[in-house]
């Protein structure tokens, strides 16, 4: 499988996001291992797009309000978050994306690691109901904006399906 990355400089950021979208896609369609999936989709946002310092997935546990580490590319993390917690916790209660400009401003805030200075978490939701989150934390201040929140919504959205642990 080749897999070519459009990187920095000669692209823009929706460039980068357009390329990596269909690059996911068609990663995805070859597998339909859940694991497999999740960890290339991570891996994949983490070498493509500027300033992605920790790419990785929470899962939410079964019957309990808590989120588990998922396949991730960073730093280790912290395993486990409830809900209300932290940024990815306020996102999975909220059901909605969070974007994080300083997360020294944002209170309760888990460090997971020092350099990080931004964040965004963008739920994933099948049939009203968080199944799991996408966080990704980024070492410069306000690196996040509203091209990463269409964009990643747009792949959650696109991929929600793998969280059903089936090939739609
Ligand atoms: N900062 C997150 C915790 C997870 S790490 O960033 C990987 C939070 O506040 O929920």
């Amino acid at each position: 499988m080749s897999f070519e990355l459009i990187t920095g400089s000669q692209s823009s950021k929706e460039e980068q996001y357009k390329s990596l979208l269909s690059q996911i896609a068609s990663i995805i369609s070859d597998e339909k291992n859940f694991i497999a999936n999740l960890a290339n989709i991570t891996s994949a946002l983490k070498y493509s797009i500027e300033g992605f310092l920790w790419v990785g997935f929470y899962l939410k546990e079964i019957d309990k309000d808590e989120l588990v580490l998922g396949p991730f590319q960073g730093r280790v993390a912290c395993s486990r978050i409830t809900f209300g917690k932290g940024v990815c916790g306020a996102s999975a209660v909220k059901k909605e994306t969070i974007i994080v400009e300083d997360v020294d401003k944002f209170s309760g805030h888990i460090v997971c690691d020092a350099l990080s200075k931004s964040e965004i978490v963008v739920p994933v939701i099948i049939n009203n109901k968080v199944v799991g989150v996408l966080d990704i934390d980024s070492d410069k201040l306000g690196n996040f904006d509203k091209i990463d929140k269409k964009y990643l919504e747009e792949l959650i959205t696109n991929t929600s399906f793998l969280f059903g642990h089936e090939k739609k």
